[in-house]
């Protein structure tokens, strides 16, 4: 059985100050426990949220890294710097640093590497364009990215990834794709999975959908075979909405 995992993606929002307001108002209720809860917040709020999440259960993300341990790499941040905090996951290739920062393939590639090497576990992004999915594409590119961030990671450490379908239309658009779209894009990522390693491991792997995940919306989500998560942008900022969307 794959244990759901809903994680928040703060994306560039809340202060140090505000984070801790946000997360305080996420400790009052009891989330479900048969639920996996993870909160991508901001570099700068990261070592207090750690602080602020202790006994709650609630993990942490960081939303994005470099794959080298230290060097010249000016207003990059490291693995072994998200490692001391405490950060037990890291977002890898999301299509907002895909489409404004240059993320590559290549560099998605890198990034999850590094971070299995320095057991932070990788959320990694894949999701096509409305282009690419109006000229029939959307298969075809999540099947590349899903393959490309991948190259050279060994079967015993798929357990360790969580992979986000995020059709790019969808994001912070109010779009969701439909939840049968969803199941289907996630069950061929799990097929694409089980080609290149086994049966055993396709099983194993969560794939979570993500965009414009709402209170009203996550149920008929989450029902869905091959659904195993979410990752909330903007809902994930209300501390009602999120909580309803955990507590599906
Ligand atoms: P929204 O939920 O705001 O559409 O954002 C989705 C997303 O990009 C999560 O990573």
């Amino acid at each position: 059985m794959r244990k759901p995992i809903i994680a928040g993606n703060w994306k560039m929002n809340k202060t140090i100050s505000e984070t801790l307001e946000l997360i305080e108002a996420l400790k009052a209720p009891k989330f479900d426990e048969g639920v996996e809860v993870v909160l991508a917040v901001p570099f700068t709020s990261l070592s207090e949220a750690k602080k602020a999440l202790e006994g709650t259960g609630i993990k942490l993300a960081a939303q994005n890294m470099h794959w080298e341990e230290q060097g010249a790499f000016t207003g990059e941040i490291s693995p072994l710097m998200l490692k001391e905090i405490g950060v037990d996951y890291c977002i890898i290739g999301h299509s907002e640093r895909r489409q404004y920062f240059n993320e590559s393939d290549e560099r998605v590639n890198k990034k999850v590497k590094s971070a299995l090497k320095h057991k932070i576990r990788p959320i990694v992004c894949v999701g096509e364009t409305l282009e690419e999915r109006e000229g029939g594409q959307a298969e075809k590119i999540v099947k590349e990215q899903v393959l490309k961030a991948l190259e050279g990671i060994d079967k015993g450490d798929i357990e360790e990834i969580v992979i986000a379908y995020e059709p790019i239309w969808a994001i912070g658009t109010g779009k969701t794709a439909s939840s049968d779209d969803a199941n289907n894009m996630c069950r061929l990522i799990r097929e694409v999975i089980g080609n290149k390693y086994d049966d055993t491991t396709k099983e194993k792997i969560r794939i979570q959908y993500g965009g414009s995940v709402k209170p009203s919306n996550i149920k008929e989500l989450m029902e869905k075979e091959e659904i195993d998560g979410a990752l909330v942008g903007g809902a994930s900022l209300v501390a009602e909405d999120f909580i309803k969307i955990v507590n599906y």
